[in-house]
């Protein structure tokens, strides 16, 4: 990332009453190395868990309490804050505060200066698991999600209160990533697929024969999870099936960890009915191990393997289509496009995705060609996989005109 990436842009950072707000201190002296001008608000309890003085020191400027506080040049604190404003950012946000922006309360500092402002707004929740699954909790994160709040995290690990699970604060080093994210990339995307869920599968299946050795192949996921990703953006409900992979889970998407071909028909079966798109991007292996060995299977000069075949998860999906929009890859060494558009017939898909194997398994990169059921064909050059996902999502959007 570089030093000046933040350069002439003001944050106005919002700190609520939750334990993480010792955190912060970080993120503020992150934000300030990337040339951000970083405004803290505080709320009255946040002040209980950081103090004024030790922001005020790192950020370099004062920080702002109190909505009836005296001001220099007769300017109302909410309104000029709003106005000053590149980006709000709320880290961490208290169930509390996030109940007050969801009912439009304005009743401190910061939320007054949320109701104020035109600009991004990127919410951080902190709070103890139960808190975070309350029906009510979630009620209003939903809803402000349909407006324009972003909401990074909460990530899943252990809490302050000596529990595990969800509602961990966003890791430091992620929210400042995203701030970037926001305010260099311009990446706020329209959300076109609200109320849109998506079912993604990705990256290779293993099929043990015995208990250390598998079948498999160099899938990496990035596809799927680019899809999976650029969905969730977009304003979708993801699901993502994962095979074994290295990348870190995309955020605000579900993941299920799977390994084998029949571990992931079984949670696409499951799934399936509640979604409206499925992508099935992942490179399920076609043979397994007609029995698996309980022992390690000892050494020999020759082996024979006897194999079976795995089930065709997408070719099983396409008799249960219904209206739901179904997409298939097709990675071939040859004949691309005639492979491509048997797959597309035989397994009732909408449109298929086809690539070359060594253009796109293993690689950052892909060169995909698009065929739909009307024989429309289109080609794209080698592109970076995240802008790979934009074209394919953009192609499943013409499915749904009223959304275009
Ligand atoms: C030790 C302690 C830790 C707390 N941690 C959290 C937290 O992580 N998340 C949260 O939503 N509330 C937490 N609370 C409760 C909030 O501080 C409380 O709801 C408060 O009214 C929030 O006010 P604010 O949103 O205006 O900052 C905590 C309270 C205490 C005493």
């Amino acid at each position: 990332m570089g030093i000046i990436v933040l350069k002439n842009k003001t944050i106005v950072l919002g700190i609520s009453g939750s334990i993480a707000a010792y955190k912060i201190c970080d993120l503020v002296r992150k934000l300030v190395k990337l040339r951000a001008k970083v405004i803290c608000v505080m709320t009255s309890s946040a002040k209980q868990f950081v103090t004024p003085v030790t922001l005020q020191t790192i950020s370099g400027n004062p920080v702002m309490e109190d909505i009836f506080e005296e001001t220099t040049g007769g300017q109302v604190n909410h309104i000029f804050l709003a106005q000053i404003a590149d980006l709000i950012l709320i880290a961490p946000a208290t169930a509390n505060i996030i109940g007050k922006l969801a009912g439009g309360l304005a009743d401190d500092l910061l939320s007054s200066v949320v109701l104020a402002a035109r600009v991004p707004i990127l919410i951080c929740p902190s709070m103890n698991k139960n808190m975070y699954e309350n029906e009510i909790v979630q009620g209003n994160i939903k809803k402000l999600k349909e407006k324009r709040f972003i909401f990074a995290g909460p990530e899943t690990g252990f809490l302050a209160c000596g529990t595990k699970g969800e509602g961990r604060l966003l890791e430091i080093d992620k929210i400042a990533d995203k701030v970037v994210e926001i305010l260099k990339e311009g990446k706020i995307k329209k959300k076109d697929f609200l109320g849109i869920k998506f079912l993604v599968t990705a990256g290779p299946t293993r099929e043990y024969l015995d208990p250390v050795r598998f079948i498999s192949n160099p899938s990496t996921g990035r596809m799927g999870y680019a899809l999976a990703r650029e969905a969730q953006e977009r304003g979708a409900e993801v699901i993502l099936i994962s095979g074994p992979t290295h990348l870190p889970f995309p955020e605000e998407v579900k993941v299920v960890s799977i390994k084998s071909a029949l571990e992931m028909e079984k949670e696409v079966k499951k799934y399936f009915p509640g979604v409206d798109v499925f992508i099935g991007a992942a490179a399920v292996s076609d043979w397994c191990a007609d029995k698996k060995a309980k022992n390690k299977i000892r050494k020999s000069e020759r082996m024979m393997l006897p194999l079976v075949k795995t089930p065709d998860i997408l070719a099983g999906l396409g008799n249960k289509k219904g209206n739901k929009i179904l997409v298939g890859f097709a990675a071939e060494t040859g004949h691309l496009q005639r492979n491509a558009k048997n797959k597309l017939i035989k397994k009732n898909l909408d449109f298929i995705v086809a690539n070359k194997v060594k253009e796109s398994f293993g690689k950052q990169t892909n060169k995909i060609t698009i065929i739909d059921r009307e024989d429309n064909i289109e080609t794209y050059p080698f592109l970076d996989k995240k802008k790979v996902a934009f074209f394919i999502i953009n192609k499943i959007l013409s499915f749904f005109p009223l959304k275009r």
